[in-house]
């Protein structure tokens, strides 16, 4: 095994100081070591890949799709996203210089930030939220400026973007998740026209991730690009939708002059996406099947989230009921305290339960635990027996 040499210690790029690795992550490795663990830790669908995406990636390999596809992505995914696009959003993407996919959403938020940023621009990011976008808008050089959303609903509203506007004038960009990891809050049409109403006053590019946008409960999703089309990049992809986590297909559309500059970076960044996982997403996105597959997870999903919520409810949790993705954000009942980090441990360690503690979701996490619902109905009637039972005994 070789042993670095010890006068390499600092030549690393210096920004990579301040970044940390995700506490979520860390967490989980540590909790997955306890005997029995009933993990509502995982954000990835408890599902298969739906079997019009397997047989599709079987036949890629035996016809031989072994080779660079166009950095963008293969023409057949393009198409393919761009019908999704119309077909769920009514919106229009041209399939040839609209729209990238990516390796994973992530990739996605990545080509996004360092497109976008130069060294010290700041980057606006409602919390609580998906922990990446500060880590990755530390990365390319930019200033992460938390937007602290208030419980119960965690809504960006016009006159807290309006604040925060005023009080960072030079932001670059905002990230806009919804339905949102981990509250599961979605946006109204009402709600993001008043949104795109203040933001069409700005020059920001506003990064909205839609990533969990076909999973929704009782509302139909809109996207911010219905509204603010010149300034959107849409993040979206495989991943929840098709239960294709380790597929790594995601994409970005947008508008072709700011698709320009993101396709050199991610070509470069990558190449292409791998021809078997593209292939088993084209059926996922353009063909009637995969739209049902898709739709029999969401009514599993529903089914669970009502579950978990009655039932947290009644342990004396408070739930607000989201309207999608795959979490529930629930504050703890007055008589465990705020600590949730403390009760995250303890619950983990003495329940046999893990848990995210909300507080690594960023300003507006702490005294909230995030659960997520991609696991059995077994499993989260296993885990909420368990909890009932610490917290008589606690
Ligand atoms: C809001 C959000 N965006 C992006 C991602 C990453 O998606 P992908 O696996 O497609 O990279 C996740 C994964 O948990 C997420 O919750």
């Amino acid at each position: 095994m070789p042993e670095m040499n010890p006068a390499l210690a600092n030549q690393f790029n210096t920004t990579l100081e301040k970044v940390k690795p995700t506490s979520i992550l860390t967490f989980d490795r540590k909790v997955s070591a306890i005997p029995g663990i009933v993990k509502l830790t995982v954000g990835e669908p408890d599902f298969a890949v739906p079997e019009v995406g397997k047989q599709a990636a079987i036949a890629a390999i035996e016809n031989d799709d072994s080779h660079y596809a166009p950095g963008t992505g293969s023409q057949a995914l393009r198409q393919a996203i761009s019908h999704f696009m119309a077909d769920r959003y009514q919106l229009d993407y041209d399939p040839n210089s609209e729209i990238a996919v990516t390796i994973g959403a992530t990739e996605a938020i990545f080509t996004s930030l360092f497109s976008l940023i130069n060294p010290g621009d700041e980057v606006l990011i409602p919390t609580p939220t998906f922990p990446l976008y500060a880590t990755v808008a530390t990365m390319v050089g930019g200033v992460p400026v938390s937007v602290e959303l208030p419980a119960p609903d965690f809504v960006l509203t016009p006159d807290l973007l309006k604040q925060a506007l005023a009080d960072h004038p030079k932001a670059k960009a905002l990230v806009l998740n919804y339905p949102g990891n981990p509250t599961g809050t979605t946006y109204t049409a009402d709600q993001l026209k008043a949104l795109a109403a203040v933001l069409k006053e700005t020059k920001l590019v506003v990064i909205a991730d839609e990533i969990y946008s076909e999973l929704t409960y009782g509302v139909k999703h809109v996207s911010l690009a219905s509204f603010l089309p010149g300034q959107t990049l849409i993040l979206n992809g495989a991943s929840k939708s098709g239960a294709m986590t380790g597929y790594r297909i995601g994409f970005i559309a947008g508008p072709a002059a700011l698709m320009k500059k993101l396709i050199m970076v991610h070509s470069i960044l990558i190449t292409a996406p791998s021809d078997p996982a593209m292939a088993a997403a084209v059926p996922l996105f353009g063909s009637e099947a995969g739209k049902q597959a898709t739709e029999e997870m969401r009514q599993a999903y529903q089914e669970r989230r009502d579950f978990l919520t009655a039932a947290f409810t009644r342990l004396g949790f408070e739930v607000a009921s989201p309207a999608g993705a795959f979490y529930l954000f629930v504050k703890l009942p007055a008589s465990q305290g705020t600590d949730d980090v403390a009760f995250a441990t303890k619950a983990a360690e003495e329940a046999a339960v893990a848990m995210v503690p909300g507080s690594f979701f960023g300003a507006g996490g702490a005294g909230y635990l995030r659960l997520s619902y991609a696991t059995s109905m077994d499993k989260l009637h296993l885990a909420v027996d368990r909890l009932e039972k610490f917290l008589k005994e606690a």
